[in-house]
């Protein structure tokens, strides 16, 4: 049963987020997840100042499935199956301790051990901590009159380890920041707002993420639309980011959120303001994710009365939508996606028309079987001129150099150059059919450089700090 248990699938990340799930639950206003390194003797804690358990209350929490989907919940308990804080546990660790107190009551503990457990054959839940637990735990607890801890030891992955194994020591810290990152997305809503959750990661508080950029003031919001599913309503609010163009470098980069523009597009769903789900086109038909839709979002919160038609899971980390449904979230997703990649679409354009006046484009930048192309528009009257029979008059040729250097589309490239990369640990500069073509530019351009009697190494200097092959890291590399 354990192993089934634990065997859902959790990351550490999805498991804390279980146990804030429940510390959410239980009205709690603080919640501080902790991590402490001591080798194989490392652990985890999460703590909050919530409305407790009492003793028969924190054995029923100990019991598998003692709450389950016939109970009745208030509106704002996140949970459902009444097995999260054990699978979540156990997922992670052999040591599960829970102390609680509700207000004006005293501290209770329980503990499986399922090294007992396993010894034994027993489900013999511990009320005694062994003395190491019992000092984490005072600690833990010193100050404070009522509220939750949940302990974890001997975990997962650190069986064995020194204390001073200090690439392990570093992987533990890593995930406490991956943790801290998962928990300021999943949480967000309840992140801000009149009486925020103050949530806290190794004394560090959570910073939200917002994927839509809420407070940007160039984002388009796309009506909103209220679909029924049996008696209840699901609410769709379709999102177009701004394009970078219109954010710093940073405000892109952390726009681009934990897994990066390409993976993060698609739909947010929410359950009770706590994120399910986050940028995916929910295997709808005909959906993928392609770049030019990257700053394509969609919230959908949808009422825990219908949770059964969604299959939301016991980690609350998959939903698969409502057949009922399909066909809207199909039409809604293609109508967000086409204002995203017009959005994308027309930002070399926009330079042209500043820069151009009304002239054509200068600039043609498709994408097409993952091939960026960046084309010069041959139509453009400049363009036709100088490739015009006996044309080539300096004068003009100085002035589409001008106008090609003006409206470089950078922003688009930089859209799709980061969309090439989300999926691809190589940089931008590795081999590969785009950079090709940047690289038969560069060689024609490096040509023509020599022949005005530069050297190779001062042309390849002058090339690499011009548009665009400055952008490209590691472009001369190989
Ligand atoms: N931090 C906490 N504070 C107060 N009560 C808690 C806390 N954690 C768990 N409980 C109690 O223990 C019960 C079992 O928690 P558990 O996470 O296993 O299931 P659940 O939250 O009911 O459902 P789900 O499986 O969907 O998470 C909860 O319903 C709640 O009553
Ligand atoms: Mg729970």
């Amino acid at each position: 049963m354990v192993a089934s248990l634990s065997s859902l699938g959790y990351s550490l990340p999805d498991a804390l987020a279980d146990l804030v799930d429940n510390s959410v639950s239980a009205g709690a206003s603080s919640v501080d997840v902790e991590f402490t390194w001591e080798g194989a003797d490392s652990w985890v804690a999460v703590i909050d100042d919530g409305r407790g358990m009492s003793e028969h209350a924190l054995v029923t929490a100990m019991t598998v499935a003692a709450r389950g989907t016939a109970t009745d919940r208030a509106t704002t308990d996140l949970g459902r199956y009444g097995v999260g804080l054990k699978s979540a546990s156990f997922s992670q660790c052999r040591l599960l301790t829970v102390r609680s107190a509700t207000a004006g009551g005293i501290w209770r503990t329980r503990t499986w051990d399922l090294d007992v457990v396993e010894r034994t054959g027993e489900w013999r839940l511990l009320h005694e901590p062994s003395p190491e637990t019992g000092r984490i735990l005072e600690r833990l607890t010193e100050g404070r009159a009522q509220g939750t801890v949940v302990l974890w030891q001997r975990l997962s992955g650190y069986r064995g380890v020194a204390v001073g194994d200090q690439k392990t020591q570093q992987q533990f810290y890593d995930e406490s920041e991956k943790a801290s990152a998962h928990l300021g997305l999943v949480f967000a809503r309840f992140l801000n707002g009149s009486s925020p959750l103050a949530l806290r990661v190794s004394g560090m508080a959570v910073s939200q993420w917002d994927p839509f950029l809420s407070a940007h003031p160039s984002v388009r919001r796309l009506p909103v639309e209220r679909l029924p599913l049996d008696g209840h309503m699901v609410t769709v609010r379709p999102y177009v980011l701004p394009g970078p163009q219109r954010l710093s470098g940073e405000e892109a980069e952390q726009a681009g959120g934990p897994k990066g523009w390409l993976r993060q597009q698609g739909f947010y769903v929410y359950r009770r303001n706590r994120l399910i789900l986050s940028g995916s086109w929910l295997g709808l038909r005909g959906l993928r994710r392609e770049e030019r839709y990257n700053l394509a979002r969609v919230a959908v919160d949808i009422p825990a009365e219908t949770d059964v038609q969604w299959q939301v899971d016991v980690r609350k980390a998959t939903v698969v939508p409502p057949v009922a449904l399909r066909r809207h979230l199909t039409r809604i997703a293609g109508l967000v996606r086409t204002s995203a990649s017009e959005a994308v679409r027309t930002r070399g354009q926009i330079a042209a028309r500043q820069h151009g006046g009304n002239l054509a484009f200068a600039w043609n930048v498709r994408r097409s079987d993952e091939k960026i192309s960046c084309r010069i528009n041959r139509n453009h009257p400049l363009v036709k001129g100088v490739l015009q029979e006996g044309g080539a008059d300096p004068a003009r040729v100085r002035a589409l150099l001008r106008l090609l250097e003006e409206t470089v589309p950078v922003s688009a490239l930089r859209v799709l150059h980061e969309a090439d990369t989300a999926d691809d640990p190589e940089p931008f500069g590795g081999p590969g059919e785009a950079d090709e073509h940047a690289n038969e530019v560069a060689k024609q351009m490096l040509d023509v450089l020599v022949s005005q009697g530069r050297s190779p190494d001062e042309a390849r200097r002058l090339i690499r700090t011009t548009q665009p092959f400055d952008q490209l890291i590691g472009f001369w590399n190989h």
